[in-house]
Order: C-alpha cells, then sequence, then structure tokens
C-alpha cells in the first residue's frame, strides 16, 4: 500500500504582498515499509514538504493522501488527532524535554496521546531504549548525552507509538558525519525489524546510501527519482 499519495502539490508562503512558491507541482508516492529521503540544497523546499505530509501545514493546491487519509482538508483539530494516530517525528535539534530522563522521555508520546496502561507501557518503553542501544542511560538526563545518543533517545520516542510513518527533517544534521551515518543505519534497522515507514530529509548526499528511494528537490520541483535499490524492486517508484 502507498502511504503516501502527492499529486500535483504546490505551496505558497504569503507575506504582504510578497507570495513564494515554495512547492512548484510536485508528485511522488511512498510505499508502506520503505525508507524514502528528499535531498536539496537550503531553500529547496524540503521542510515545506515534510511539514504538509505530517499536517502541520497545509498545501495551497494538489492533492495529498497519507496513511489513507486526505490530510489537504483536515483543520487544525483533526490534523493533530491525525498526527498523534499515524504519525511520529524526529527533529534535527532532537527537541528532547531536559527535566525527564531517557526513559520519562521515550515514555511521553504514550503518556499525551494514547493513554495505555503503566505496565504496557514501561515495557514499550525499555523495549525500544534497549532497541536503540541506551538501556544504560535510561536515567540519564538530556543534557549528559551526546548528540548521537539524544537522536537515538529522539528515535525511540517518535517510534514508541508505532506510527505507521516518522517524519525526520535533517535528523543528522546537528551530527558528525560518522555520528550521522550510524543515526541513518538506526532507523534503517527500526524500519527492517518493525516495518515503520520512514521519510527523512538531507541536505548531506553523504548519508543516504541505505536509503530505498531518494527524492531531489531544486527550487521547489522535483528533479529526480532513482530507482529503488536490489530487493525493493517495484516500490514506491514515482
Ligand atoms: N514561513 C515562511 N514564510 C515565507 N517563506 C518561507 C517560509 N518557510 C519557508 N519559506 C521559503 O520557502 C522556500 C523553501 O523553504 P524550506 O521548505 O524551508 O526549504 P529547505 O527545508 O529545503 O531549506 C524558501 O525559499 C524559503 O525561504
Ligand atoms: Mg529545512
Amino acid at each position: 500500500m502507498d502511504l503516501v499519495v502527492a499529486e500535483s502539490i504546490s505551496k505558497d508562503y504569503v507575506n504582504g504582498k510578497v507570495r513564494i512558491r515554495a512547492l512548484n507541482d510536485v508528485s511522488f508516492r511512498v510505499g508502506g515499509g520503505t525508507f524514502v529521503s528528499f535531498v536539496g540544497p537550503s531553500g529547496s523546499g524540503k521542510t515545506t514538504l515534510l511539514n504538509l505530509i505530517g499536517c502541520l501545514d497545509r498545501p495551497t493546491s494538489g492533492r495529498l493522501r497519507v496513511a489513507g487519509t486526505d490530510v489537504a482538508g483536515l483543520d487544525r483539530r483533526k490534523g493533530a488527532r491525525f498526527r498523534g494516530r499515524h504519525l511520529g517525528f524526529i527533529f534535527q535539534d532532537f527537541n528532547l524535554i531536559p527535566v525527564l530522563t531517557v526513559a520519562e522521555n521515550v515514555e511521553y508520546p504514550l503518556v499525551m496521546v494514547r493513554g495505555v496502561e503503566g505496565g504496557k507501557r514501561r515495557a514499550k518503553v525499555a523495549r525500544l531504549v534497549e532497541a536503540v542501544g541506551m538501556a544504560d542511560e535510561r536515567d540519564k538526563f538530556p543534557d549528559q548525552l551526546s548528540g548521537g545518543q539524544k537522536q537515538r533517545v529522539a528515535i525511540a520516542r517518535a517510534l514508541v507509538t508505532e506510527p505507521d510513518l516518522v517524519l525526520a527533517d535533517e535528523p543528522t544534521a546537528n551530527l558528525d558525519s560518522h555520528t550521522a551515518g550510524l543515526i541513518i543505519r538506526l532507523m534503517k534497522s527500526m524500519r527492517d525489524t518493525l516495518g515503520t515507514t520512514f521519510v527523512f530529509s538531507t541536505h548531506d548526499m553523504r548519508i543516504v546510501d541505505a536509503v530505498d528511494v531518494v527524492h531531489t528537490l531544486r527550487d521547489g520541483t522535483l528533479v529526480k527519482a532513482a530507482d529503488p535499490g536490489p530487493g525493493r524492486e517495484g516500490e514506491s517508484r514515482v
């Protein structure tokens, strides 16, 4: 099943009399369980596109379906509910809550969104903290962690609600390239074990080796869609 179907979406930002076309007639599909990256220089429209897929903003025109729902027409409240049910987010500056421990940060979305019962919640948290290799740090606070460790925690937090789709806007921008490579491989292994679909953006071509599909954006237009790698034949082609 295609988890994201974008048909001719455009996005204009209007500031007073100035209208900026951030995305222009963009169409693509993301197959369920794939690992997809949007690549492009700063200003090419990556954040705008991820915000649209993440229901944080709406397209000016075009059709956009995410997990079977037409998200182009959702109002704020419905968008928020849709995000809680279907989406996970990983941010470039990690966005961990400083007064909560590693385990508490991972638990937080379950407390907020799902109302999962205590024992089950702790079991899920323990499993994910372990899966991202942070079990020994589970009682530490964010300021005691390296950048790469913080991003591991953010990945566990994004996955704890078992979302259909995880969106990550330049998740490795604040990491050195070695750590960035490790984080990308970790996200991919989480995809392989959990079947979660990952869509992320980066301006760094060096870290897209692990990706099934790369879409390149330039000035708001999709310029190229690479073939899927071996073994993923036929998935997520445009
Ligand atoms: N809130 C906004 N208001 C006006 N212009 C914006 C806004 N957000 C982004 N833009 C413009 O839209 C274009 C795409 O930006 P963005 O999606 O942030 O690109 P990227 O994430 O690839 O750097 C750029 O020209 C940017 O200046
Ligand atoms: Mg951006």
